[in-house]
C-alpha cells in the first residue's frame, strides 16, 4: 500500500506518495523532481545521493522516503539563495573543482555541512569528513582545496 508523505524540503513544505520500500532518494528525483541528488551506487558507498535530514547528513539511498515524514530535509537544490550560489557553489567553479559533476552536489551538501559543524576545518579534518564522497574525476586535490578556500 502507497504511503503519502508530508515533510519540508528546502524550507517549504512537500508532499508525495511513495512504497513502503522506496528510497528518499528515488523520491526526491521521480516524485518531486529533485534530480540534483545523484544514485552512484545505491549502496551507501559512494555519498553522491547526500543531503540532510534534520540536519544530519544522510546517503538518501539508504533512508526510505517515510523518514521524511514531518522532517526537514535539505538537498542541493536549496543550496543556492536565489540565483546567488553558495559560497561553496562559487568557488568549486572557480578552482574547477569538478569535471563530470556527478559527485559535486553530494560534495557541496557534505562540505557546507562541515563547515556548519566547524567553520576553520584543517585539510585532514575536510579529508576525514568528505571520505564517503568518492569523485572518479578530479583527484580530490582540487574539491579539497576549494573547501578550504570557502572555509576562509
Ligand atoms: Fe547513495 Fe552512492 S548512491 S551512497
Ligand atoms: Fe566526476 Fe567527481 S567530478 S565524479
Amino acid at each position: 500500500k502507497n504511503l503519502h508523505v508530508t515533510t519540508t524540503i528546502n524550507g517549504d513544505a512537500a508532499e508525495f506518495v511513495c512504497e513502503p520500500d522506496e528510497t528518499l532518494l528515488d523520491a526526491l528525483r521521480n516524485r518531486l523532481g529533485l534530480t540534483g541528488a545523484k544514485e552512484g551506487c545505491g549502496t551507501g558507498d559512494c555519498g553522491a545521493c547526500s543531503v540532510t535530514l534534520n540536519g544530519r547528513l544522510v546517503c538518501s539511498c539508504l533512508v526510505l522516503a517515510a523518514e521524511a515524514e514531518g522532517a526537514e530535509v535539505a538537498t542541493i537544490e536549496g543550496m543556492a539563495d536565489g540565483d546567488q550560489l553558495h559560497p561553496l557553489q562559487r568557488v568549486f567553479i572557480e578552482k574547477a573543482a569538478l569535471q563530470c559533476g556527478v559527485c559535486t552536489p553530494g560534495i557541496l551538501v557534505a562540505a557546507k555541512a562541515l563547515l556548519e559543524k566547524n567553520p576553520d576545518p584543517s585539510e585532514s579534518e575536510i579529508r576525514y569528513w568528505l571520505a564517503g564522497n568518492l569523485c572518479r574525476c578530479t583527484g580530490y586535490d582540487k574539491i579539497i582545496r576549494a573547501v578550504q578556500d570557502a572555509a576562509a
